[in-house]
């Protein structure tokens, strides 16, 4: 069997913004921190650009990915030299600035910002994603207009939040701070979104980027059937995450009886049961794009997720679905709103 070449289709893009046209499966690069094993720059670069080249232009980092912004430095150079300023200008990195609480000036949001912008190689920040610890602390209104200010100065296109709940982005957009997205856990397991956030979105033009959509792998065939497994057998960062939100959300016999009914679906469509999984989610009114977690140059599903593009769930699939999440723990009552899990 060859490897053959694939290119994804023109569905798998939207308009995100008036100048940014992206792929609704987006590149995570968390899986490139070390959480998640190791990783050989020099073969997750040759990779990106494989990505690049397949259709899979939009990426998700953060300024605490390890090395995730130098890794996009360093792409766009190599990039630039295959397919010059045109082959930059179809390129999207979406970051994230995570800054502890502390006090928010002027010097340090623009020292974040530059450090981002040196590090990825790049005159203005695609997207900027805020992420805030601590709503009692409100230093980050001051970090918010003070990134406002860097945005109007053109370095940074558009402005985003990460894992924000519905009452503080909406606090934000009354306030007149334009907000293009938020990124939030959004998956067949955790739906919270659906509970107001989706709402408020549709209502103001903000999207939802959504994480955790394949629960770390553990919405996957590989976990079909297998007995639970102990703590020490999940071995990355997100099958850790994940599989702690599982538990609070019906635990692994119900579990099993999602990845069933998930294995049927899949096996209708010809497609497998993280395609399921995904295309679920990206079919949700505010959803611009998924993103999924890439072990770059270590493990490869480019292959199997183009097939997100070429189906879609029915009726009755819904009602299959919805049936097993029926029987499911409500995790807004539990955790709280989107976000909540980081502020204890
Ligand atoms: N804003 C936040 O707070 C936040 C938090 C978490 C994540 N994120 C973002 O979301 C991204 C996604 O990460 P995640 O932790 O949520 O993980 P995820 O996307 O739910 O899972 C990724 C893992 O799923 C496995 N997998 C199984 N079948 C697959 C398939 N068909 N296609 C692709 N992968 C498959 C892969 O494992 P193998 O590699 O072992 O094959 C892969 O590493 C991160 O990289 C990051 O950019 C953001």
């Amino acid at each position: 069997m060859g490897m053959r070449k694939m290119t994804l289709p023109p569905v798998s893009r939207m308009q995100f913004t008036s100048d940014m046209h992206i792929c609704r499966i987006i590149n995570g690069m968390w899986q490139v921190s070390g959480a998640h094993g190791p990783i050989d720059p020099r073969a997750a670069i040759q990779n990106m650009l494989e990505y690049h080249r397949e259709g899979f232009t939009t990426w998700d980092l953060a300024d605490h990915y390890g090395p995730a912004e130098d890794f996009i430095g360093e792409f766009r150079r190599q990039l630039a030299k295959a397919g010059g300023t045109q082959a930059l200008a179809a390129s999207q990195a979406f970051t994230k600035w995570v800054p502890s609480p502390m006090k928010m000036t002027r010097p340090v949001v623009r020292e974040a910002v530059e450090r981002s912008l040196r590090r990825m190689d790049v005159e203005r920040l695609d997207l900027l994603q805020f992420h805030w610890w601590d709503y009692t602390n409100p230093n980050y209104l001051d970090a918010l207009a003070y990134l406002d200010e860097l945005r109007e100065q053109g370095k940074i296109r558009h402005l985003a939040l990460t894992n924000f709940d519905t009452a503080h982005l909406e606090a934000l957009l009354k306030n007149g701070i334009h907000i293009v997205s938020n990124q939030v856990q959004f998956s067949l397991i955790d739906r919270r979104p659906e509970v107001q956030m989706v709402q408020l979105c549709q209502e103001h033009g903000v999207w939802l980027l959504p994480y955790g959509t394949m629960c770390g792998g553990l919405l996957s065939e590989i976990y079909l059937g297998r007995a639970e497994p102990r703590p020490w057998e999940l071995n990355t960062a997100s099958l850790q995450k994940y599989k702690h939100m599982v538990d609070t959300w019906g635990g692994w016999k119900l579990f099993q009886e999602l990845l069933q009914t998930l294995k049927g679906i899949a096996d209708k469509h010809q497609v497998t049961i993280p395609n399921v999984a995904v295309r679920y989610v990206l079919d949700s009114p505010v959803v611009a794009g998924v993103i999924l977690g890439v072990r770059l140059g270590a493990a490869d599903h480019r292959q199997e997720t183009g097939q997100i593009f070429g189906f879609m769930l029915d009726e009755q699939d819904h009602v299959q679905i919805q049936t097993v999440l029926d029987r499911s723990r409500d995790l807004y009552r539990l955790i709280g709103d989107c976000g909540d899990e980081y502020r204890g």
